[in-house]
């Protein structure tokens, strides 16, 4: 197969506007954590983009740049805030109410720019999120709506002299929705916008609005949002970054691990149970059962498509899998994650593997979406439109072309991803064939 001719990319001039849907633990954490690493008050630790290495040539080349030396990336200095929450509260009260970081430490020495961050008025309408209902939102009209974003993005950019935005949605997660005739393309989606159909949810406003006025837009949630046939297709036709969906951070991050672990060594699986206890917002909304099956639809893919039952019936035929998520608050954002998984070997003999991760949500997230943010960035000034299949690393339920099916295995979206890097800047690909070593010595 012939590799596509290497992108021309323009180069990372001038700011770049994040704009976040919601204002919540993520989005605070995230605002926070990159203020507080632009004054070398923090480490961006977990962050591919700002501590991430790529290997170039051989492995006796001994070339291997930080991605960010590698790659023209925005810098953190080049970013600049701006967000969308029901909630009137400003990124600093939002932080001190999420509580994942601490005060005096980390709030309080940027407590001045995170109050300058005050969200505006959201695209809201809680018959997609049961649990919320906050003062700080626009007309319940979904044209209007969408004619609110637009102006929104546009005067954010204009207020901040801006040469490019991308938006992340760190919004709350929408109730379960299925793709139906409205998605299928423009005349059928501006049509239901019109009509305030019901398969429109605010969350697709936001993705419309942020192709329309020419930014690319990333799903850290697991709502239906930008996967659907018409906002693919404008994706495209725009040459605007898409991706998603739901930041994959703690319990799914270690399944997609594992079961390729297993799968790698022929290991069948009788069962994996998998249970969480979290007490943050997020939490909450996910108490509501609407909100839940959209989650539990992301969390449920994965083993599926790594294991592939229907190769290995009498490995993975039988699999009992089961996810759920129960809201404790006592435990604010940081998670519990129990998986406990029934595998047998040789003869069919049984055995178990136990895992307790006891994480902090938005401590894992907030630097995926930094990643997301400065890659589809990147991509749009490399003008790769439409679905952004490299970017599968940081999702649960990767978005993926009609036709194809979603890579869950982390190691191959790593691979993906940097090879599609290396593709960008025209660099070979790195294939760990390891045989040029054998045909260079005759
Ligand atoms: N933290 C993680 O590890 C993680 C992992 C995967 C996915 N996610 C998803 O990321 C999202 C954010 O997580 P969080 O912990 O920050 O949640 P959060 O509840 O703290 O924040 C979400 C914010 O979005 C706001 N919101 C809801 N609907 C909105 C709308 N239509 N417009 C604007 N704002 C809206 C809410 O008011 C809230 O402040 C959730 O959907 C969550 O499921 C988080």
């Amino acid at each position: 197969m012939n590799t596509p001719q290497r992108p021309t990319i323009a180069p990372a001039q001038g700011r770049l506007g994040v704009l976040t849907v919601g204002l919540g633990a993520v989005a605070s954490t995230l605002i926070a954590g990159v203020e507080l690493a632009r004054r070398g008050m923090g480490e961006p630790i977990g962050s591919l983009t700002q501590m991430g290495t790529i290997r170039l040539g051989r492995r006796t080349d001994q070339n291997v740049p930080l991605i960010r030396d590698f790659v023209p990336l925005a810098t953190l200095d080049d970013i600049v805030f701006g967000a969308w929450d029901p909630f009137p509260d400003d990124a600093y009260v939002a932080a001190q109410r999420a509580g994942v970081l601490e005060s005096t430490k980390h709030l309080e020495p940027i407590a001045e720019s995170l109050r300058s961050i005050r969200p505006m008025a959201a695209a809201f309408d809680s018959r997609y999120v049961k649990r919320l209902e906050g003062p700080n939102v626009k007309s319940l009209d979904k044209r209007a709506m969408l004619e609110g974003i637009r102006e929104d993005i546009n005067v954010f950019m204009e207020n901040n002299q801006l040469d490019r935005v991308v938006m992340l949605w760190c919004g709350s997660t929408e109730i379960y929705l299925e793709r139906g005739p409205a998605h299928q393309d423009r005349d059928a989606f501006e049509a239901a916008i019109d009509a305030n159909d019901p398969s429109i949810a605010p969350s697709m406003l936001y993705a419309y609005a942020a192709l329309l006025e020419g930014a690319g837009f990333c799903n850290g949630a697991p709502n239906l949002t930008a996967d659907i046939p018409v906002l693919e297709r404008l994706a495209v036709e725009s040459r605007l970054p898409i991706s998603g969906k739901d930041f994959k951070t703690g319990q799914t991050l270690v399944k997609t691990v594992l079961a390729p672990m297993f799968k790698a060594r022929m290991l069948g699986i009788a069962g994996w149970y998998s249970t969480n206890i979290l007490g943050n917002r997020d939490g909450e909304v996910l108490d509501d059962p609407e909100s839940f099956k959209t989650k539990e639809e992301s969390k449920l893919g994965v083993l599926e498509h790594i294991l592939e039952p229907e190769r290995y019936p009498s490995l993975y035929g039988d699999i009992y899998h089961k996810v759920r998520i129960n809201y404790y608050p006592p435990r604010g954002d940081n998670k519990e994650g129990w998986d406990n998984i029934d595998l047998f070997g040789w003869l069919g003999y049984p055995m178990q593997l136990k895992v307790d991760f006891l994480c902090r949500d938005s401590i894992l997230a907030a630097p995926l979406a930094l990643d997301l943010v400065l890659f589809t960035d990147l991509a749009h000034r490399a003008g790769l439109g439409g679905i952004q299949e490299w970017l599968s690393f940081y999702y649960k339920s990767p978005q993926v072309a009609a036709g194809l099916y979603p890579e869950h295995d982390l190691f191959i979206q790593q691979t993906k991803l940097k090879n599609t890097l290396r593709w960008m800047m025209g660099e070979d690909q790195i294939t760990h064939l390891g045989i040029e070593y054998y045909l260079d010595e005759g």
